[in-house]
């Protein structure tokens, strides 16, 4: 049985990494270093939260409403989407964005490097054996590196026999000051599918700014995108590798209330999702043996 002293004592670092377990279970890893501190939980091996020692507000959205609770997940953060993306494809009993965030993941290795920077690396093995919900044997890895800017590394390896199709996304919500004062750069031009009534191909115009429900995936493109914030007077940067699609999502009013974990009367003001994920025309093909890695860096310019 995986504890709290276990954890502490195998992977604990003085003053940069330590473990917690709360009363309903849940183990937590807390990072900190010279530059900001970062919270994961062990369940969904989701990142909690992260403040930068160089902008006064959080960068990621916790709702007030998240429910800390074994198998529920967590409405804020970082939620990791695997092995598919959205509704299952044709079983619409399975939890939405796959099952990975609501799984419990092990801690296999932690470190501080030459620059200061701790990182820490959950698992979660999915054997086919033991599974009918997804029937595909995979090695999954979460290495989060906490430094001036935060890396957040999801490594995929085929075990199995046979391909399988991989749907994921690292669906960050971003703590912002007003949802109707921010805009996103980076996809200008970019073709996406608009699924708010209907699902439509568009492509964009300018930068992203928001005065209305938004869901949109945006397709073949692994720009970096930017967050400017003219109210908490910063940018934050989203900078990826091996992810070509980017889900941008705020659900405004009526879909925060019919989701009731936003955080009333208006959390949903105060986040927005820019996801770095691989899905609708996007997903991954993985051959037996081979490894696909979702690479993430984001960083906050103060303005
Ligand atoms: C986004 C989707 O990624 O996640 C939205 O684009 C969805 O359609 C949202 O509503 C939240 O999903 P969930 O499963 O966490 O409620």
């Amino acid at each position: 049985m995986i504890t709290e002293a276990g954890l502490n004592h195998t992977f604990g670092i003085p003053g940069a990494l330590i473990f917690e377990q709360d009363a309903g279970g849940l183990l937590f890893a807390r990072m900190a270093t010279a530059a900001g501190t970062a919270s994961l939980s062990l369940q969904g091996g989701h990142l909690l939260s992260w403040q930068s020692s160089a902008c006064a507000e959080p960068v990621l959205w916790m709702s007030k409403q998240a429910r800390f609770a074994v198998g529920k997940s967590i409405r804020g953060g970082v939620p990791v989407c695997w092995p598919w993306f959205g509704p299952h494809a044709t079983d619409p009993s399975l939890p939405a964005h796959g099952f990975a965030r609501i799984a419990q993941w092990s801690v296999t290795d932690s470190d501080v490097n030459a620059q200061g920077e701790v990182s820490i690396t959950l698992a979660l093995q999915h054997d086919l054996a033991h599974e009918t919900v997804w029937p595909h044997s995979a090695n999954l890895s979460l290495t989060v590196t906490l430094g001036e800017s935060l890396r957040m590394q999801l490594e995929t390896r085929n075990s199995g026999m046979t391909p399988f199709v991989l749907g994921e996304a690292l669906h960050t919500y971003f703590n912002i000051s007003d949802i109707e004062a921010v805009a996103v750069h980076g996809l200008e031009g970019g073709e996406y599918w608009d699924t708010v009534g209907g699902v439509e191909k568009k492509r964009q115009a300018g930068p992203i700014q928001f005065s209305a429900e938004t869901d949109r995936v945006y397709i073949n493109s692994d720009a970096a995108t930017v967050i400017e914030d003219p109210g908490y007077a910063r940018r934050i940067h989203i900078a990826k590798r091996g992810s070509l699609a980017t889900v941008v999502w705020n659900p405004w009013t009526d879909k925060a209330n019919r989701m009731g974990d936003l955080g009333q009367p208006d959390g949903w003001r105060q986040m927005l999702c820019v996801e770095s994920a691989n899905a609708w025309d996007n997903k991954i093909t993985l051959a037996p043996g081979a490894v696909h890695t979702l690479d993430v860096a984001y960083r906050v310019e103060t303005i």
